[in-house]
This record gives C-alpha cells, structure tokens and sequence, in this order.
C-alpha cells in the first residue's frame, strides 16, 4: 500500500508559473492588468474564438454570460443534473429558473431529446455541460436552440481542449464559460474565462464583472495618471488578477501537451480494469476530442460487491484520494426544497449518481502513482469479494426482468406475481387496473421506441418491464434480459380479445378468428425461432393455464428462472382466477 496520500486533482504547476507570479509581485501590480490581458488574448487564439474575457471563476462566466444576454426574473433555463451545482447557481443568481432534463447514461452529457420536450414559451436559454471533457452533441442543441430561438451558454469548465467533430468548445454556443479552479486543466487557483463572437456583448461584459464601472477602469491607478470612472450598472467584482493570469498564461501552454499525458493515463486504466467488474467511460464518438478531465467508473454494488461509498472509503484507507462527479444536481436539498425535485425526476442521471466514482487523472501523477491506483482498485474488488475478475463486461450487468406473451396471454398477471413477489415493475404514467388491464401494468411508452432510445434501459436494471411480444426484437441488445414468455391457448387468447373489442365498441363478428390464429401462430414460431439464438435473453416459457392450476409451483418456476429472492407465497396469492380465467370466453 502507499505510503503519502495520492490527493485528487492535484495541479501541475511549473517553475515558469512560479517564475511569473514572482515577476508580477515584484511589478508593483497585482490586481488586474496587463497579465491578464496577455492571458486573454493567448485563450481566444487558442480557443479560436473572437473574444476571450478573463473572470474570477466559471460561476461568475456563467452568471456574467447570463445577464449580458437579457435574462429576467421568471426566464426559464434548461440544463443538465450532472453537473456542479455552481452552473444552477448560477442560473438562480441570475434570477432564471433552472430547468433539469435528463442524461444520455452513455456520454453523461444532456439528452438532446429531453432538452426539446422541456421547453415552454418562457424557455430562453440551455447551459449545455460538456461533462468530464466529453463534449456534447452541439449539432443537435443549436437546431435545438435556433428553433427555439434560445441562446447557448455553454459550461465548458472541464473542457478547454474540447472539440465536436465539426467546431472547437468555444465558438459554437452564443458564449462559452472555463473554470481555472484548482482540479480543472488549466489552473490559475480560482478564475475563469468567458469567449463569445457577439462584439457587442464585449463592452458589457467587462462593465459588470467589475461593479459595472466603465471600461478600463482598472486602469484608474496605473502609470498614465488617475482616471475618472463612471458607474453604469450595479455590477459584480468578477474580475481576474494578474497573479492569477500569471498562472494561466503558463499553464495555457502546456495544455495539448498534458491532454496527451492524460490521454495515456486513460488508456492505461482502460486496459487495466476491462476485465473487472466495474464499468469505464465510454470512449469519444469518432472525430471528437475530448478533454479527459474526469476518468469516471461506475461501481455497481451487484456487480462490485460493495456501494460506490464503501467503494471510495476503501480507496480512501489505501491512501488513495477519488473525487464524486456528481451527486445529481435535483437530489440536493436545496433544489429539492425550492423546485420540487425528487428522486426518480432524471432515472438516468440517477442511475450515474448512485454509483460514479473519478479517480485520479492528472499530470502531476508519477508513474507509480498510476500504478498504485489501479493496484488499489484490483485490491478493493478482491477483498469485496465481488462476483468476477474475467469476462466481466458491460453486458453482464444484472439483468432486466422482461413480461412478454401475445396480448391478452396473461403477461398482466405475471407482472403483477413479479411486484407480489419483490421485483418492482417499471411502468411509466399512472396505474390504473381496469377490465382489459387487470393488473394495470402498461407497456413502458419508451419501449414503443426502443430502437431509437434506448436511455430507458438503466433504469429497468433489476427491475421488470411488460414488453409485447412484437417489440422484443426491438430491445438494445448491450443488456441482459431474462424473458418469462406467457403462452395461452389460441382459443383462449381470441375469445378474450373478442371480449376485449366488443367492450371498447367493436362488434364481435368483426373478429376473423381463424385469421387472427394463423397471423398470431405465424408471428409466434418466428419469435421463438429468434429467442433462439438471441444471447443476451434467457428465455422461460410458461404456461397460462398451468399459473391458475399450480400457482404455487409456477411461482417457484419462475423465481428459480430469476434467480431473485423472491416470495413465492405472495406471488401465488395474486393469482385470481377471476380476473384472469378465461375471461371473456
Ligand atoms: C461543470 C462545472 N461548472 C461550473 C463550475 C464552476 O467553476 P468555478 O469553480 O471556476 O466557479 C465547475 C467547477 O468545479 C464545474 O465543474
């Protein structure tokens, strides 16, 4: 084990930074001036945008890039959960209304899809957060945003490297904002940048980042005499020191040069932990860069042996520092006291926050640092005593618990045994149970398009969903299912469908029984053929009529299929012939 703590998020800070600052402390200039000048000019060429305007964090960016654009009390803005929540803040501060949407569980980056479906006529802005470096799909957000007609403030604290396939982060949004706090790529100890091509913007800008007096005024002491300053708006003290730019002129230099280094940490770990049962970050979309500033694992308790706090506890005893990105922004109190967030608002986002972990990623790591980490995480797994070492990977998940059957063949009934029995159906809207849908379990309306969205299926982890037998073949196949297949007699089947048409108003003959059989006896043997070879579902196939003589025995059946703890008497006690007898027939 190592001796010293391996801090998180420690900077690497070089003699030229030191040199620097010295420099700017013998000047007989500290605050702002011509450092950061210097350092604002080197950010917009490297950004390769218009303007680069130095601040004192990404907070303050955040809120300045807000009131320039004409934010107003009640405006409402649409961000993500996954982020600090400094970017929330920053939305309340500047009067707005934060409006969260959910994860892409994939890129941890908001989901494009939800941020559409969020907006309403009193919508103006989306703070897009390219989390850990990896930046968001701005293609979709800005289609998003000029139909809209909302402006684009992008968080860009972990992301001055990044790139879409098609812009650098930093000239795609209306305004961009970089944080230099002490963890972040480019470090100046607390400061932050604002860039933008709205020339117009520019002036205002730097008025109320400094108590709204006019432009330049920091100049009032300098060597070209005293100036008077007019006071234009009750402004904010945002602005950046020279000590501080000092810092970041230096640190700005290097930073391709330590993306690289990062980029070989990264690959290092991905190698290491492939075979353990934990999940790594997904790799960037080809074409993206992506500033590798958080290196996140995912610590299931199922698979790992052990919950993501115990996990960072036991990191922790072994002298390793690890960092939480993030708590999900709509569980903190706050949020949730002011906006009436709860759990279960963001599944995804949920999903991550439960069980995320950053490890240590940063050039100021030796190699026996790296070396240490990855021995240390191999040590916590092995002492969970967690399930596998070898071919462990993303796809051995715990499974989801999939209902299916020809409709009307009793998947209902079996739902309702899974709830009786412990396994908690994920269902979307209100349940309500009546003559066609007696155990009131709808299909997830999300799994009608699976194949186009496939975020749903975190959240259905360990629990199960009623899907109809025509949509299975839609199912992501990355996951695993465990697939209890209702069968019923074809005649069963028909007359309580007939039954089922004629109570919504259909007439009875309208039916073509023997139509109907041979369609659903066709579609029946090319599904089963299908299951075959689907290795990523197991199949039980049970019988409709078999659950109402033994009710017990099928419990059984299935809880064993499951592999579940599961009580079999509760689940057999839910079985009312009643409700489920051939009713209709
Ligand atoms: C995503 C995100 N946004 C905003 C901020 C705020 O940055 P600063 O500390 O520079 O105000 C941070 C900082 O940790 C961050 O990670």
């Amino acid at each position: 084990m190592r001796q010293d703590y391996l801090t998180f998020g420690s900077p690497a800070l070089g003699e030229e930074e030191i040199a620097e600052v010295v420099d700017t402390l013998r000047s007989g200039w500290i605050g702002t001036g011509p450092k950061v000048t210097v350092f604002e000019s080197a950010f917009a060429d490297y950004v390769g945008a218009e303007h680069a305007i130095a601040v004192s964090s990404c907070t303050a960016a955040l809120h300045l890039s807000m009131l320039v654009f004409g934010i107003e009390a009640g405006d409402e803005i649409i961000t993500t959960p996954m982020t600090f929540c400094a970017t929330v803040n920053a939305i309340v501060h500047a009067g707005a209304i934060p409006v969260l949407v959910d994860i892409d569980p994939e890129t941890l980056n908001i989901e494009p899809a939800c941020i559409e479906a969020a907006i309403t006529p009193k919508t103006k802005g989306v703070i897009p957060v390219h989390f850990g470096g990896r930046p968001c799909e701005m293609v979709a957000i800005c289609q998003i945003a000029e139909r809209h007609g909302l402006v684009i403030i992008e968080d860009a604290a972990h992301a001055i490297e990044s790139r879409t396939p098609d812009a650098k982060v930093g000239t795609i949004g209306d305004l961009t904002c970089f944080s230099f706090y002490v963890t972040k790529n480019v470090v100046t100890a607390e400061g932050g940048m604002i860039t933008t091509n709205r020339s117009d913007w520019v002036d205002r800008l730097k008025t109320i980042a400094l108590h709204g007096m006019n432009r330049d005024a920091w100049k009032r002491y300098s060597d070209t005499g005293f100036k008077h300053y007019q006071v234009e708006a009750a402004g904010f003290k945002y602005n950046m020191t020279d000590i501080q730019a000092s810092l970041g002129i230096h640190q700005l230099r290097r930073v391709e040069k330590n993306l690289e280094r990062r980029v070989e940490i990264w690959a290092r770990y991905d190698e290491a932990f492939a075979e353990l049962p934990i999940e790594t970050p997904s790799a960037p979309n080809g074409g993206e860069i992506h500033a590798r500033h958080l290196y996140t694992i995912l610590i299931d308790e199922k698979r790992s042996g052990m919950d993501r706090d115990e996990f960072q506890q036991a990191l922790h005893e072994r002298n390793i520092g690890t960092g939480i990105h993030y708590v999900a922004v709509h569980l903190h109190p706050y949020y949730a006291r002011t906006y009436g967030y709860r759990r279960g608002d963001f599944p995804q986002a949920e999903y991550i926050s439960d069980r995320t972990l950053s490890l240590p990623l940063g050039v100021s790591m030796s190699e026996e640092d790296i070396e240490d980490v990855i021995e240390a995480v191999g040590q916590v797994l092995k002492a969970s005593g967690s399930t596998t070492f070898s071919g462990a990977s993303k796809i051995d998940r715990e499974h989801i618990t999939v209902v299916s059957g020809l409709p009307r063949s009793g998947t209902s009934m079996v739902m309702k045994m899974l709830e009786a029995g412990g396994v908690e159906p994920l269902t979307d809207g209100i349940r309500v149970a009546d003559e066609d849908n007696p155990g009131g379990y709808y299909e997830l309306e999300e799994v009608k398009c699976a194949e186009k969205d496939s975020a749903w299926v975190n959240s259905a982890v360990g629990k199960a969903v009623k899907v109809i037998s025509q949509l299975l073949e839609t199912l992501p196949r990355n996951m695993k299912y465990k697939v209890v297949f209702l069968e019923r007699s074809m005649q069963e089947i028909l007359a309580s469908q007939r039954a089922m048409l004629i109570r919504r108003g259909h007439r009875g003959d309208e039916v073509a029984d023997e139509e109907m059989a041979a369609l659903f006896n066709h579609h029946l043997r090319e599904l089963r053929a299908w299951l075959e070879i689907q290795d990523q579902m197991d199949v039980l196939y049970i019988d409709y009529a078999a659950v109402v003589e033994d009710p017990l025995g099928e419990s059984r059946r299935i809880s064993d299929f499951l592999a579940v703890p599961m009580d079999e008497q509760k689940m057999a006690e839910v079985v009312d012939e009643n409700l489920y007898r051939q009713r209709g027939s």
